[in-house]
């Protein structure tokens, strides 16, 4: 099987599995233990927290660990915002966010909180001009995912943080598709708070982190939270983080070579599919991130190419899960302007850091296979 789904999960690094077993066995302890035992994988969580907030140029302090992206997009937001409602119970977001977010913001709508859903243009940016627009005195946070999961389009985070900053407004950004990809400075980009998952990054399934600068006020989700500073409730996965640790590390250190690797697969596979012409790119043409690529095979539904290629050994992704059936329009092409049978057709295809020019060969060839037998079934 040639993988080409990285943005959906990774597999684990060979150093992360390997610090996995060993701490397991040797930081077993509940890091909330007074004895030594829990006072060993205290002092393991502590510097895997230490080396978290380094990682996003933040303060240890605003680092918590979570069970991954979604939990900590949840709790984020639903913390801070609910610390501030004093202030105003208008929110902005966008309406492309990975559902973890728009379904956070759906439950705060229904207790009564008014929420902006900014729009995006046709290679899935927002206008600035939206932004400024839709704030107001009762504005208290916005939230704007770092890059799309399905067609990768980056926001720019540094300009909106100017604008939010500027109001004092809170700034929350899902980096769950950037973390370790491009570069993250909370202070640079005006980050409040961010989500980060381990499986992105080829550390273990079920761990992430969350960064809230120590310096905001937000509130327990749950009132009597103890675990991670009342953020959390469950017995911390220090073996797991620790594992998320090194992986993170690993891609933060790598950051640059594994992006020209990415850009050099991403022409090869551009520079061959696009030029057919069924096959239509979706994002933006730079603000992208190199590993994800949107493409629409025009006429024919996501999910059928993605079983078409599964038969030849290939694993992509559609934008969207199949809802009994008629596969669901990608909620991103829909908010791009593309029709919901031209968002049906949506192929995300993913590139790791071990993905070759070869496996993209092979897979440019099998998929002109496929399209040619599409056109003259078509013609
Ligand atoms: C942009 C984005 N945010 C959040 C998540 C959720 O992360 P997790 O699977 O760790 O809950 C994902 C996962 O697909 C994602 O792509």
């Amino acid at each position: 099987m040639v993988y080409l789904d990285y943005a959906a999960s990774t597999p684990i690094s060979d150093s992360a599995l390997r610090v996995f077993t060993e701490s397991s066995k040797r930081f077993y302890g509940n890091a909330s233990s007074l004895h030594d035992a829990g006072s060993h994988a205290k002092e393991m969580l502590e510097a895997c927290r230490r080396q978290f907030a380094q990682f996003v140029n933040g303060e240890s302090k605003g680092i918590y660990f979570t069970s991954g992206g979604s939990e900590s997009n949840h709790l984020a937001l639903q913390s801070l915002i609910r610390a501030h409602s004093v202030k105003g119970k208008h929110l902005i977001t966008t309406s492309t966010e990975h559902p973890s977010v728009t379904n956070t913001f759906l439950l705060l709508e229904n207790e009564g909180y008014h929420v902006t859903w900014l729009p995006v243009d046709s290679t899935g940016m927002i206008r600035i001009k939206d932004l400024e627009e839709a704030i107001t005195e009762e504005t208290i946070l916005v939230s704007i995912g770092h890059a799309n999961s399905e067609i990768g389009t980056i926001q720019p985070l540094a300009q909106i943080g100017n604008i939010v900053k500027e109001k004092g407004i809170l700034f929350h950004s899902d980096c769950v598709q950037t973390f370790g990809k491009v570069p993250i400075n909370v202070k640079e980009l005006g980050l409040d708070s961010l989500s980060i998952s381990s499986h992105k990054l080829y550390g273990p399934k079920g761990v992430g982190a969350c960064y809230i600068s120590p310096h905001i006020r937000w509130e327990p989700s749950i009132p009597g939270t103890s675990h991670e500073s009342g953020f959390r409730q469950g017995t911390v996965n220090v073996p797991g983080i620790a594992a998320f640790t090194v992986a993170a590390e690993e891609m933060v250190n790598n950051i640059d070579r594994n992006n020209n690797h990415f850009l050099s697969l991403r022409k090869q596979l551009l520079s061959e599919l696009v030029e057919e012409n069924w096959v239509v790119y979706e994002g933006h043409p730079t603000h992208s991130l190199p590993s994800i690529i949107g493409l629409r095979v025009k006429g024919i539904e996501g999910q059928y190419m993605m079983l078409e290629l599964n038969g030849k050994g290939y694993a992509i992704s559609t934008g969207s899960a199949c809802s009994t059936g008629k596969q669901a329009p990608s909620k991103t092409m829909i908010s791009i302007g593309r029709s919901p049978d031209e968002a049906r057709e949506l192929i995300r295809i993913s590139l790791g850091v071990t993905t070759t020019t070869d496996e993209i060969k092979g897979f440019i060839s099998d998929i002109k296979i496929i399209l040619s037998i599409m056109k003259s079934v078509k013609t």
